[in-house]
């Protein structure tokens, strides 16, 4: 089983990529889960807003744009995701609602959990993406860290609680769990 941990955010300067790395370090550390874990940049894949023809819903995975193309196998080739997400006014990022919507059946049936970080630990945007995702038959976990900007970043960068460890290990547990349970849907 693969789990990908998508930093959602392409911001230059994005503050993501820090809580990405700490995602992927803790995942690292947990060797007996037998879960290979992939650290995903959205911003590598330079997507255009919702530029094919098709709808991702017909398309049958058949896209014109090469960005598209590699974006598709990159979800493709996970059975889960750990959603690194940032609050933009409220909600969700646009720059990952738009790689979440130029595809639709490369995220059937796959786990999805969530690590937000905002002045209220993004959790408005979770909420949103709560309700988004299922559109696209993914089944998201309960548990969820989320990041305080005012409390978890300061002089020296990001330093997260002491107990946000815990609380990301029950996040891999929820995950790894849920996305065996799916498995037969997806194969
Ligand atoms: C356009 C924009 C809107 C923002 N709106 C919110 C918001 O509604 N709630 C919040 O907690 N933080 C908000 N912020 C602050 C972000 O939490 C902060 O800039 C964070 O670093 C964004 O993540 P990133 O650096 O990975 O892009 C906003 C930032 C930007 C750029």
């Amino acid at each position: 089983m693969k789990i990908g941990i998508l930093v959602g955010s392409t911001r230059p300067g994005r503050l993501g990529s820090a809580v990405g790395a700490w995602v992927k370090e803790h995942a690292d550390q947990r060797s007996d889960d037998g879960v290979e874990y992939e650290l995903i940049e959205l911003a590598d894949f330079d997507l255009p807003l919702l530029s094919e023809p098709t709808v991702p819903g017909a398309a049958n995975r058949d896209y014109q744009r090469p960005e598209t193309i590699a974006w598709g196998k990159k979800v493709d080739s996970v059975d889960a995701f750990v959603w690194v997400s940032p609050e933009y006014n409220h909600g969700v990022s646009a720059a990952l609602k738009n790689a979440f919507d130029v595809l639709y059946p490369e995220w059937n049936h796959k786990a999805i959990a969530f690590v937000s970080y905002g002045a209220d630990g993004g959790v408005r945007a979770v909420e949103q993406w709560r309700c988004i995702v299922a559109n696209a038959m993914m089944v998201d976990v309960r548990a969820q860290v989320a990041l305080q900007l005012f409390e978890e970043w300061g002089e020296s960068g990001f330093t997260p609680h002491d107990r946000r460890a815990d609380e990301l290990g029950t996040v891999f547990d929820q995950l790894v769990q849920m996305a065996k349970v799916l498995e037969p849907l997806r194969s």
